[in-house]
């Protein structure tokens, strides 16, 4: 049935109207326990709800609603390898990746537990390898500088685990990512790299994708230029991707290729070979505690009571306020620095698997879908957005997320950043009245811009330290949030047409660029009259044709 034409869904269009003119302020004056009740502790994690627009008995509606989408069933299609990625006709086993149980989990009758423990054994030998100098540079060095070639979830993953893990890291090791087709991204990173001590792992699904294959080829120029060796190549290239022919064409030893599958989504391949990067600069055992925290989240997950279930439960309240309330966008606030990437990361993790206008039977949507990911680690924020959360005309549901210990022995720093941390939650729910500006002698005529309205919703998560397990279960917990709501929505999250178009457009276009010839028949006149413009000023696609040096 149509999901808004579910009597779930209309039981909870009458209690919006109940809850809609309530604020947070009289919910927490109205009941006592709304603190408690509402907060749930699960994985390393404390999640406290009840700053937001909800009460016990919405949760349980939206979990009536989630029962008529028969959400447990759907979890379970997920686990035990059903296709559930609809159009391409694929399973989508991310969990099978990080199932540190080793219990068989069966793709097509077979269990694909070894193979993923094969590649992870892999991964683990060369990381070893690389530490104890038996991985040398072609010129007999030792490797000491890491490039991830990649983009999307090829990218997105390691770089914020990488940036998140820091502090775990191997401080011997240069790690650099490069994904933009910009080669300004590739000459800023390969900078001051000495070649010889420079591993490159190119990391791509499907060893097609043109910003990463672009990358990966003048990277290769750069080596071969440098060492004066096409044999270079195979001291000094990895690959990690489901296309073995590609990997060979590029002139990579298959050896030196790390499999995984066409089970893995890109945005959800973080714990694959994907994960190479992380295994040798974070070191196997952080890699181990990393699969470990994704693996506590899937158990859960699969195996907690609806009411208590924390993907089930913020993917219920994302549908909250993306349904009923209308909001557009949701706010990631990390109060940590190492997680500065975890906003872009989940941009994709969300957005590409839920951006979708059309349902498992392809018509058009008739309510909302996936919302508009974006945000910044706090403090930063506050000093540059907050303003428009705090008085603007929108409703952002934020999600804080914070740490009751410092990885850093600054405890000064630490108190400030979490009395913000807590502060701005307080204020957006609670506001300021004029009252209190009254009292505190504000002039009248300024009382009007300096009301806080309040009734602003946000979502603490908060646990006690930032370690490999703790970002493993935040990640699987997002990721599973995503999942839950696109059962609801009734939609595929495992596909991603909408990227391909543009591809299609780009390869159309690149020869009229090169060639400086303009295919006037087949563009609109804006996009002709756009590459005239750059045709007529940009010298270098006259006079050089490919990237052939890197300075
Ligand atoms: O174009 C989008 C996308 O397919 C993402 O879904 C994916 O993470 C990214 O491109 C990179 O793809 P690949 O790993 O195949 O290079």
């Amino acid at each position: 049935m149509i999901l808004t034409n579910l009597p779930e869904w209309k039981d909870l269009i009458l209690h919006f109207k109940e809850i809609q003119p309530l604020t947070l302020k009289e919910m927490f004056a109205q009941n006592k326990n709304r603190a408690i009740n509402l907060t749930f502790e699960d994985c390393g994690w404390f999640v406290d709800l009840s700053k937001n627009r909800i009460t016990e008995k919405t949760i349980s509606l939206l979990i009536k609603l989630a029962e008529a989408r028969k959400i447990e069933e759907e979890i379970d299609g997920m686990f035990s390898g059903e296709k559930i990625n609809g159009t391409e006709n694929r399973s989508v086993l991310h969990v099978a990746l990080r199932n540190c149980s080793h219990t068989p989990i069966y793709l097509d009758g077979k269990n694909v537990m070894p193979q993923v423990d094969a590649v992870l054994a892999k991964m683990e030998h060369l990381s070893q390898n690389i530490y104890s100098g038996a991985w040398r540079g072609f010129s007999g060095k030792k490797i000491k500088n890491i490039v991830n070639i990649g983009i999307g979830g090829s990218d997105l993953g390691p770089d914020m685990v990488y940036q998140a893990l820091k502090f775990y890291s191997n401080r011997e090791l240069t790690m650099k990512f490069i994904s933009n087709i910009d080669a300004t991204h590739l000459i800023e990173q390969l900078k001051d790299l000495n070649p010889e001590e420079t591993l490159f792992i190119i990391a791509s699904k499907t060893f097609t994708t043109q910003e990463t294959m672009t990358n990966s080829e003048s990277a290769k120029s750069w080596l071969i230029k440098r060492l004066g060796s096409n044999e270079a190549v195979k001291n000094h290239f990895v690959a990690l991707s489901t296309n073995r022919e590609k990997v060979v064409e590029f002139g990579i030893d298959p050896n030196n290729m790390f499999e995984f599958w066409d089970w893995v989504g890109g945005r959800y391949s973080l714990t694959s070979a994907v994960g190479l990067s992380l295994m040798i600069t974070l070191g196997p055992q952080n890699f181990k505690k990393l699969r470990e925290g994704f693996h506590l989240m899937d158990q859960h997950f699969k195996q907690a009571d609806l009411s208590k279930n924390l993907p089930i439960l913020m993917g219920l309240l994302g549908i909250w306020y993306n349904n009923f309330f209308e909001a557009e966008t949701s706010a990631i606030l990390p109060y940590d620095q190492y997680l500065s990437r975890l906003p872009a990361y989940l941009q994709q993790t969300d957005m590409e698997s839920n951006g979708k206008g059309v349902d498992r039977n392809g018509t058009p949507v008739q309510y909302q879908t996936g919302p508009i990911i974006w945000g910044e680690p706090g403090t930063n924020g506050q000093h540059a957005f907050f303003q428009l959360i705090h008085q603007g005309t929108k409703l952002i549901p934020c999600d804080f997320i914070g740490f009751a210990q410092s990885l850093q022995r600054f405890p000064d720093h630490h108190h400030k950043l979490m009395a913000n941390f807590f502060a701005q939650q307080e204020a957006l729910a609670f506001g300021k009245n004029k009252k209190t500006l009254q009292q505190e002698d504000t002039p009248i005529e300024l009382i009007p811009f300096k009301l806080f309205s309040g009734n602003r919703p946000s979502t603490c998560l908060l646990s006690k330290k930032l370690t490999p397990k703790t970002l493993g279960a935040l990640i699987a917990l997002y990721e599973h949030k995503v999942f839950v709501q696109g059962i609801i929505w009734n939609i595929f999250s495992f596909d991603q047409w909408g990227v391909e178009l543009g591809k299609q457009l780009a390869s159309k276009i690149l020869p009229e660029l090169k060639s400086g010839k303009i295919d006037h028949r087949s563009h609109d006149s804006s996009t002709n009259n756009q590459i005239r413009f750059y045709l007529e000023n940009n010298e270098s696609s006259v006079l050089i044709d490919s990237m052939g040096d890197i300075a």
